[in-house]
């Protein structure tokens, strides 16, 4: 079906408006060229690349069939060669993605292939990136040699923004050595005691199951130290409540590592979502599933295993972020595993102001981790809601525009360190983009899910 947005697209993809009026009188005089719109159809019906080539062979076919243009080359208009220059410059990288099979460059990135031109639409330069404001390097000091650890040592490892993984404790000291050795880390502990009594270590990130991130993160507080603790925050609500008093209490700056709340990407959804693109947005789908089933710390009730604190999690602060959380109604579904842990749930929002969210996470399956957010107007992908990669902005179901991750991103695991060091040179508490009234909320509705599920942890 051809939309009148994809005339409107059609039309951009000329985009000569001085030229197009002449072309249009050349249509209406020249008989023999009436044929060329039945051509239509394979150029408007088409996605990118093959639209912006069928436009391009357009051109070509009508050019030639210009009694005008039969002369020698050297002899065209100057309007005319100008025409063909722009439609062979449109063409160029669709040519060159058809033409390479091993698709070696993002098509999107060519700047004529988006539709930047709507007054509304935030342009990608605009992208934040949260530098800190010192210049003296910050050491981070890990707890636990596990799988997370060794992703945030390699987002340090060129010490970004002057940010430094300088130490790591494990329980077991050849363990940390290792893990040092590996990953280039100047310090290692045999014991968590060891490493948040090390004066040195600037800001400690705890990366251990959730079942020990209240005591983990305790231990680093009560000893002075700021800190970053990996989602979910703690196995309960009431875990959460006593960390962030005794951080109050202490003067000790905390937060949560929900990397999600401190990329620029998303942030940049939030810009486009509010330019008004989409118009009045409504509806919100998000989904992130792994097959993780046969983590022990997935699959054990008292590690405060399952699929919500470890995936769901994400799901559920995409949602807050676009939608916020006045919540009027839950309904959830859920798939638990023999251990009494969910493995993967369904869970609907239904805000007061009328806007529907529809949220799924899981252990159990592989899935395209997409969330969309859907407008009066158009609706928002965004490819993945665990690590925004890429934004696609659509109008009338036809792609306007596009946004990628900041080259410089390393895994996007800085980010949330940067916003540590910014906000400890500012002096908070706690860090503006995952406040901890945020944090409490979204254990409280964790902890409401599990109990409409049973799902129970020996904390609770
Ligand atoms: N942001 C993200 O994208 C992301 C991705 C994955 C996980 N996470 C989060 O990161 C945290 C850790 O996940 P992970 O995948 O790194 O876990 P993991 O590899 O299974 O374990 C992390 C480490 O915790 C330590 N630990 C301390 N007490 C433990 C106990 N009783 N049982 C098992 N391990 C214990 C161990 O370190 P030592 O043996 O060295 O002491 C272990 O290597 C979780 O909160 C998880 O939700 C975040």
């Amino acid at each position: 079906m051809i939309t009148s947005n994809d005339i409107l697209i059609a039309a951009k993809l000329l985009n000569f408006p001085k030229i197009r009026p002449s072309i249009s009188k050349k249509m209406q005089k020249l008989p023999q060229i009436s044929i060329l719109p039945l051509l239509f159809p394979f150029i408007f019906d088409k996605k990118p690349p093959f639209r912006h080539l069928f436009s391009f062979l357009f051109l070509i076919s009508f050019c030639l069939s210009h009694p005008r243009l039969r002369r020698p080359f050297p002899f065209l208009l100057l309007q005319d060669a100008v025409v063909l220059a722009l439609s062979l410059f449109k063409a160029i990288p669709s040519l060159c993605y058809l033409a390479c099979p091993s698709r070696p460059f993002s098509l999107q990135k060519h700047p004529l292939l988006c539709d930047f031109s709507q007054p509304n639409i935030p342009k990608p330069d605009k992208i934040p990136i949260f530098a800190p404001k010192t210049k003296s390097l910050m050491r981070l000091g890990i707890i636990g040699a596990g799988g997370i650890a060794r992703k945030m040592a390699y987002a340090l490892a060129s010490k970004p923004q002057g940010c430094e993984c300088y130490a790591v404790a494990s329980r077991s000291l050849d363990k940390a050595v290792a893990f040092a050795k590996e990953n280039g880390i100047a310090k290692a502990y045999g014991s968590y005691e060891e490493l948040v009594s090390d004066p040195a270590v600037d800001l400690v990130y705890v990366a251990t199951p959730h079942s020990h991130h209240f005591a983990h993160a305790s231990l680093a507080i009560s000893h002075g130290k700021p800190c970053l603790v990996e989602k979910a925050f703690a196995a309960n609500a009431r875990e959460a409540e006593q960390l962030l008093a005794l951080a109050k209490e202490s003067g000790v700056f905390v937060t949560e590592a929900i990397w999600t709340r401190y990329m620029p990407m998303s942030h940049k959804i939030k810009e486009v979502m509010e330019s008004g693109v989409i118009g009045e947005p409504r509806v919100l789908t998000a989904t992130l599933c792994y097959i993780i089933e046969h983590k022990e710390r997935i699959i054990r009730p008292e590690l405060c295993g399952g699929a919500l604190l470890d995936l769901g999690v994400y799901a559920l602060n995409f949602a807050r972020m676009y939608f916020g959380n006045d919540v009027l109604r839950t309904v959830s579904n859920v798939h638990l595993s023999d251990t009494g842990v969910d493995l993967h749930e369904c869970i609907s929002l239904s805000y007061r102001d009328g806007k529907m969210a529809n949220l799924q996470a899981g252990a159990l399956c592989q899935n395209d981790r997409q969330g969309i957010i859907s407008g009066t107007k158009g609706y928002i992908r965004i490819d993945n809601i665990n690590c925004p990669e890429l934004i696609e902005v659509y109008q009338d179901n036809c792609k306007i525009a596009t946004y990628e991750k900041p080259a410089e991103m390393i895994n996007g695991y800085e980010y949330e360190v940067f916003e540590c060091e910014r906000c400890l040179a500012a002096g908070l508490m706690e860090s503006p983009l995952m406040p901890h009234a945020e944090t409490l909320s979204v254990m409280r509705q964790m902890d409401q899910l599990r109990k409409e599920w049973g799902v129970t942890f020996p904390m609770d």
